[in-house]
Formats: C-alpha cells, sequence, structure tokens
C-alpha cells in the first residue's frame, strides 16, 4: 500500500509505466534514509541528465500529503508522513478489498494436489503435495480467482497388478479386514512383491496380465481393486479431516479409463503417434527429449496417457484457463513430455499447464521408498507430533482449557508451518523438535502470537484497562503465568514503560512504525504469494509480521492513554490479528483464542 500510493504520486511525473516504478522502488535497509527510494539510474539515460540532477529536481516537484522528498546523491529518499500513513492505513484496513485484492477476475485455475497412490501409504511426500497445493488453492480463490482442486488419486496403472497377484498369493482377506489401518497391509504386499520379484521375474508379467484384465474390466480384478481403493480412502479421508483439507473434485486415474482411446485417436489422426517396439510413443526430439511413451505394446495405458486425457477434461469439461499440478520435482521430465504432446495437438496448450514443483522431504535425515517399505507415514507423524504438543502444553500451561484440542491444532500446526515456511523447491530435512518450538520460526510461536492477539481484545473488551500492569503479566492473560516464566513466550524483551504522547505520534514510535508497515505490505504479499504459487511468502511474512507484533507489545502498553490513543492501538491489534489470523487460515494452520 505504501508502495502504490507513491507509485501512483510519480506516474505522471516520470518517463515509466507504473510497474517499472514499482519495481525501481526499494525498501532502505535503515529508516533513517528514509522509508523508501528511488535510484534514478536509469532514469538518467531517458532523460539525458545525472542521476542526482534528476533526483535533485523531482525532490524540488513532489508535493504529497503523505510523502515528502529529499535528494540524497542519485538517489531520491521519500519519508512518509507515517501518521497521516497509519490514519489512512487503519481506514483502509475496515474495508474487504484490503484483505481480498481482485487479482484473479474470476480466471478459473484447476489445481491437481495431494494425488496420493492408493493401496501405499500416505508418506510425508503427498503431505507437502497436499499443504502446498491447499495453500496455493485458499490463496488463489483470497485473491479472486475461480479455483476448482482436484485430487488425482493414483488409483490406476501396473501397481495394481502387482497389488492383485500379492494379494491372491499371499494375502489374508480376513486379517486385512480387522486391521485398524489396512493400507499398512497393503504395504507389505506390495514390499513382499518386490522382493519374490527379485528372485522370480515372471511374476512381473504376470502383473501386467492383471492390469490388463484390469483395465478391460474383468470381474475379478475389479472387485479386488474396489476394496483396496476403499480401504485407502477411508484410510486418507481421516487424515484429511485433520489436515482440514477438503476437495471439489476427488477423480483417480481410472476415471479417465475411458477417455484415454479418443485422444489416441486424435494422435493418430494428426500424424504424431508411432509405433516403437511395438509400443505408440509421440516423438519429442524437437525439443531434447525422450519420446513420450502411450500405449505399452500389450495395449495398456501410462502415466502419461491419463494425464493426457485428465488435462483435455480440465479444460473443455471444467472450463479451466489454467492448469496447475503441485507435484515433486522428481515428476519434472513427465509433465514436460505432457505439455509438449498437448503443444503437439493443438498450439492453444501453451502457457496453460504449470507443474508446480517442490523439493524432498527427509524426515531427521532420511529418505523414504515406498517398494523397499522403508515409509514413513504421516498419519505417525502427525500423532508424535501432537503427543509432543500435550507434553509441552501440559508442561507449560496445565490451566488452559480444552488441552486436546489445543494439542492437536498446534502438533499438526507446527508439521504444516514447518513445511509451507520453506521454498517450496528446495529439499526439507524436518525435524519435530524445530518445528515445535515456541521460539522459533514455527507454526507454534504464531499460533501463540494471535493468541496473545485475541488476549489484548478480549481484555479491551471486558474493559480490563485499569488493571493493566506492566507488559505481559495482564495483557497476556490473568490466567497465565507471566513471560519471564513462561517458555511459551516467544521474546522476553524487558517493557520499555509507557508511552506517551498525542495519538498523531503514536505512529512514530520505534515500535509502531514497524508493524503498521507490516501490516500495510499484506495485500502485496498475498498477491506475490497467489501468483508465484509459492506459500513460503506468505509463511515468512507472517513471521515478520509476528515478530514486529511482538515488539510492539513488549514496548508499548495497548490499554493506556487517552481514548484515541487506545484506539489508535487497538486498531492495530486488530489489523494485526486479523492479517495473522486469515494468513495462517490460508496456508491451513488452526488458530486458537487461548494458548
Ligand atoms: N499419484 C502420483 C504420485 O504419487 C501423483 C499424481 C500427480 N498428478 C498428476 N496429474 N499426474 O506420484
Amino acid at each position: 500500500m505504501i508502495k502504490e500510493r507513491l507509485v501512483d504520486a510519480l506516474a505522471p511525473l516520470l518517463p515509466l509505466a507504473k510497474e517499472e516504478i514499482n519495481s525501481l522502488l526499494e525498501f532502505p535497509p535503515n529508516d533513517e534514509l528514509g522509508d523508501l527510494a528511488l535510484p534514478c539510474f536509469v532514469l538518467a539515460k531517458k532523460l539525458k541528465q545525472s542521476p542526482g540532477q534528476i533526483a535533485a529536481a523531482l525532490a524540488d516537484t513532489i508535493v504529497h500529503p503523505l510523502f515528502r522528498a529529499e535528494a540524497a546523491g542519485p538517489y531520491l529518499n521519500f519519508k512518509l508522513n507515517r501518521s497521516a500513513f497509519g490514519a489512512e492505513l487503519l481506514e483502509r484496513t475496515q474495508s474487504a478489498t484490503f484483505w481480498r485484492p481482485n487479482i484473479g477476475e474470476g480466471k478459473r485455475v484447476v489445481i491437481d494436489m495431494s494425488s496420493p497412490n492408493i493401496a501405499k501409504p500416505f508418506g510425508i511426500g503427498h503431505l507437502r503435495s497436499t499443504m502446498i497445493g491447499n495453500a496455493i488453492y485458499r490463496m488463489l480463490s483470497e485473491v479472486g480467482y475461480d479455483t476448482v482442486n482436484v485430487n488425482h488419486l493414483g488409483d490406476w496403472g501396473t501397481q495394481f497388478g502387482k497389488m492383485i497377484v500379492a494379494y491372491l498369493k499371499w494375502g489374508d482377506a480376513s486379517a486385512i479386514r480387522a486391521s485398524d489401518n489396512p493400507t499398512k497391509d497393503y504395504l507389505a504386499l506390495y514390499v513382499k512383491f518386490h522382493e519374490e520379484a527379485k528372485r522370480h521375474p515372471e511374476l512381473e508379467d504376470e502383473a501386467r496380465e492383471w492390469f490388463r484384465k484390469l483395465e478391460t474390466g474383468d470381474s475379478l480384478a475389479t472387485e479386488l481393486w474396489r476394496d483396496m481403493i476403499g480401504e485407502s480412502l477411508n484410510q486418507f479421508n481421516k487424515l484429511y479431516e485433520r489436515l482440514g483439507v477438503t476437495f471439489d473434485h476427488v477423480l483417480g486415474e481410472s476415471f479417465y479409463n475411458d477417455k484415454m482411446e479418443p485422444v489416441i485417436q486424435k494422435l493418430r489422426s494428426q500424424g504424431l503417434l508411432e509405433e516403437s517396439d511395438g509400443a505408440l510413443v509421440v516423438r519429442l526430439d524437437e525439443f531434447g527429449m525422450p519420446p513420450c511413451l502411450l500405449v505399452k505394446s500389450n495395449g495398456t495405458s501410462i502415466y502419461a496417457t491419463r494425464d493426457l486425457a485428465t488435462a483435455i477434461y480440465r479444460r473443455d469439461v471444467m472450463g479451466a484457463s489454467q492448469l496447475l499440478y503441485v507435484v515433486g520435482g522428481e515428476q519434472s521430465l513427465h509433465f514436460e513430455q505432457v505439455f509438449r504432446v498437448l503443444g503437439k495437438m493443438d498450439d492453444t496448450w501453451e502457457e496453460r499447464c504449470k507443474h508446480v514443483p517442490f523439493g524432498l522431504m527427509r524426515m531427521e535425515g532420511q529418505k523414504m521408498s515406498t517398494r523397499k517399505g522403508k515409509v514413513l507415514f504421516l498419519e505417525d507423524v502427525l500423532n508424535e507430533a501432537v503427543a509432543q504438543a500435550r507434553r509441552i502444553i501440559e508442561e507449560k500451561n496445565p490451566a488452559l482449557r480444552d488441552k486436546e484440542a489445543a494439542a492437536e491444532a498446534i502438533g499438526i500446526g507446527a508439521v504444516v508451518f514447518g513445511d509451507l515456511k520453506n521454498t517450496r523447491t528446495l529439499d526439507v530435512d524436518f525435524s519435530l523438535a524445530d518445528v515445535l518450538n515456541f521460539e522459533g520460526e514455527t507454526g507454534p510461536y504464531l499460533q501463540y502470537t494471535y493468541a496473545r492477539m485475541a488476549s489484548i481484545q478480549r481484555k479491551a473488551a471486558a474493559g480490563m484497562a485499569e488493571l493493566q500492569n506492566d507488559g505481559d503479566e495482564t495483557e497476556s492473560g490473568g490466567d497465565q503465568p507471566a513471560a519471564s516464566t513462561t517458555p511459551l513466550s516467544p521474546d522476553s524483551l524487558p517493557a520499555n514503560g509507557p508511552l506517551t504522547g498525542s495519538r498523531s505520534h503514536l505512529a512514530e514510535h520505534d515500535h509502531v512504525w514497524p508493524l503498521l508497515k507490516q501490516i500495510s505490505f499484506y495485500p502485496a504479499r498475498l498477491a506475490l504469494a497467489a501468483e508465484r504459487h509459492e506459500p513460503s511468502v506468505l509463511a515468512r511474512y507472517l513471521l515478520e509480521l509476528a515478530q514486529s507484533f511482538n515488539r510492539f507489545y513488549h514496548h508499548v502498553k495497548v490499554l493506556d492513554g487517552s481514548d484515541s490513543e487506545q484506539s489508535f492501538k487497538l486498531g492495530l491489534v486488530l489489523a494485526a490479528s486479523k492479517a495473522l489470523g486469515q494468513g495462517l487460515a490460508l496456508l491451513g494452520v488452526r488458530t486458537l483464542e487461548e494458548l
């Protein structure tokens, strides 16, 4: 918002487009240099003057109620009228358009996310697709896109042939039915298949044959397949519920079984299909890529065939103008191939599809492989996180109401935020101790900060201003120990004494201004995170916001001073809690009113 106002003021004066001015303006590293700065180097060439002359001339020309301009060598520095800006900001935060900038303009985006493989455990890798996808889905909706998310379940393919073989040879139907987590039993069968197949390679042929039967509608194959799907889905749904994730559509790969033939026909009629060792492929030599295999020599489809049919369905039936695929980076080649084949069929596909990749997640240093059975079940990770959260709460705040719900929210919030705060393409080393640390850059730190904001607002509402002493002791709740004795508290900075001065000077205060500034960044950061499909941009913003808030909280008495001062400070707390609360909700992290 600060930048936008300045860009508007500068645009009529400069030979540059608004976007260019926007990207030139910088926030100087320290406030002494002004609140914003415009380096004048690029203007020098256009205006045929030195940057210094330009800065000086502009400084003389600009008259604005919110800014004062000063030249400093080649830079034009802007000093904000912080009080006017603060008043305007609080006013703007009253309106819904501040919180939900409309950049999507109703464009329909279909987001492929989560998409675990049936009859395999829901591992930590699919957590990333689920939570990164969920955040992207919610952020895009928030900024005005018409979003549709789809769980593209891995419920088709040769692995079901393998599962059927293993089940018929070694499976125990009644044990599986009685098991409290049948996906673990199915995993054991899958692992056994791969062990046995090393010694008896003919098992692989049997598996291919069973998948062919499944694809051509064999009744036994279909029945066994349906059982596996049902058990896995029950298991997955429990996880989705705990994570607070919902889907507009759950359409597995099997849904496209009758939609692949027309695609193959079209490719054939366009002359794009070639035979290669009995299989059918589309060549991609011109892109320096290996050919995309679409029909195997025994006539069965593969993953890529199903993805072609899926993309076409999403465009033609679901009306997608953009297709996003939130899938691990190890599938980059697959998506490039699929997108190239689509592009060869019809050039309107260009720009429409986007793979949104993410890195590997290592749990305390390990990488997992399903085939060898070395799997970390997401369910077990969540349970462990919740158990640890429960212990922390029990130790630090045994008087808290509804500790069980709090432990669930904290434990899961810690895991989710611990994932989302990382730039998505990077590999993540995940450690429960780190993500649960209330004093680190964590979900629990933000949840705690949010609860603190809520507590101040409750106190204000209850008109308890007169009970307030120094800092933490009363504002963080009478039922809570003081900050100096509770390690749950994120910061323990000393209180700075009462803030004096009129409301108009409040915005100038060293610990008020940074908070004001952070709140004003909310819409731009949200928009950036949404457009880049990068939840970490929002996650890191929330950390900065919480840090400014906690500094403000330790140095400034909110429930103190004249009525107008108090209402200004409360307005700030309300806006900060809205930004933090909404931001966390968009990331899929639950907030608590008390902690
Ligand atoms: N089921 C796949 C896997 O776990 C991910 C599917 C991603 N989506 C897609 N349209 N290919 O590897």
